[in-house]
């Protein structure tokens, strides 16, 4: 959480709970292993030259090719950090959050409401588990049962696949009309009050990023030309360089 440092990929360690552990992080993130396959491949033919913070930049930048055929370079020499504190991750925005909170929770790190909504758009691949939205679809406040900002049709669907007070750890895919392809529906779907989590509808809510929804919704390639930069940007927040940190020989523990 100190910055693009590989910190998320460390284990705990005795009496010392590390970033992974985070209920933000905890079941979410996922592919640890597929990190740590390809670094052994790296030291195998190369050692001690590339960090594990430059492995998971470009693990994103293949990725954006391959699901979204998003093509960018990302600069390298990124070095690990050797630190990994489990109550850090608070600083990650919640699924909670409203349009203001997102804007000035990234902003704290440099980037805009533009970037943030636009970074928004990865959103359009992959899986959320039930209780990062039930609160939507399940009110505890008695003025509505569920969020008014969201298509009826849809909550009744997410509500089969998340019954209210299950302990399972079911999960629904982020972008239903698109869920495996990084593109520009996910947008269509704020529009189309089909955003999953709160933080997704407030982009389209919100008057303030309302209009770079719609931009995004209606321009697929002026966003994927903007997604490929703010993802540059993004992978250059707070990094290590030099004698800083280290190169770690494992991504999950330090040297
Ligand atoms: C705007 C603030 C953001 C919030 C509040 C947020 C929150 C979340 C949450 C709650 C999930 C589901 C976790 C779970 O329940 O399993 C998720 C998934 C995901 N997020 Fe975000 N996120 C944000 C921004 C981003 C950004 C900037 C990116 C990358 C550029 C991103 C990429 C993803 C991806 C790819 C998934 C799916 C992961 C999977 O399939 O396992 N998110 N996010």
């Amino acid at each position: 959480m100190q910055g693009c440092d590989g910190s998320v990929l460390l284990e705990s360690t005795p009496g010392n709970p590390s970033e992974r552990e985070h209920p933000a992080n905890n079941p979410s993130l996922r592919g640890f292993e597929v990190i740590e396959e390809a670094k052994a491949q790296i030291e195998a033919e190369c050692p001690h030259t590339v960090s594990c913070a430059d492995i998971l930049a470009f693990a994103a930048r293949d990725s954006a090719n391959k699901v979204g055929g998003i093509k960018y370079e990302v600069p390298a020499g990124r070095r690990d950090g050797r630190v990994s504190i489990r109550d850090e991750a608070s600083q990650l925005p919640r699924p909670t959050f409203n349009a203001k909170e997102l804007i000035s929770n990234f902003e704290q790190k440099g980037l805009s409401a533009d970037e943030m909504v636009t970074l928004s758009g990865a959103h359009s691949v992959g899986v959320s588990h039930c209780s990062s939205f039930s609160d939507r679809l399940y009110s505890s406040n008695a003025t509505f049962a569920q969020d008014p900002s969201m298509d009826p049709n849809f909550a009744s669907s997410l509500k089969n696949k998340c019954p209210p007070r299950s302990n399972d750890d079911n999960t629904v895919v982020l972008d239903a009309s698109t869920p495996n392809r990084l593109d520009n529906k996910y947008y269509t779907g704020l529009k189309n009050h089909r955003g999953l989590l709160t933080s997704d509808q407030t982009l389209m809510t919100s008057p303030s990023t309302r209009p770079m929804v719609l931009t995004n919704a209606k321009h697929a390639s002026i966003w994927a030309r903007k997604f490929a930069k703010a993802m540059v940007h993004m992978g250059s927040i707070d990094v290590l360089t030099g004698s800083q940190g280290e190169i770690r020989t494992r991504c999950s523990v330090l040297n």
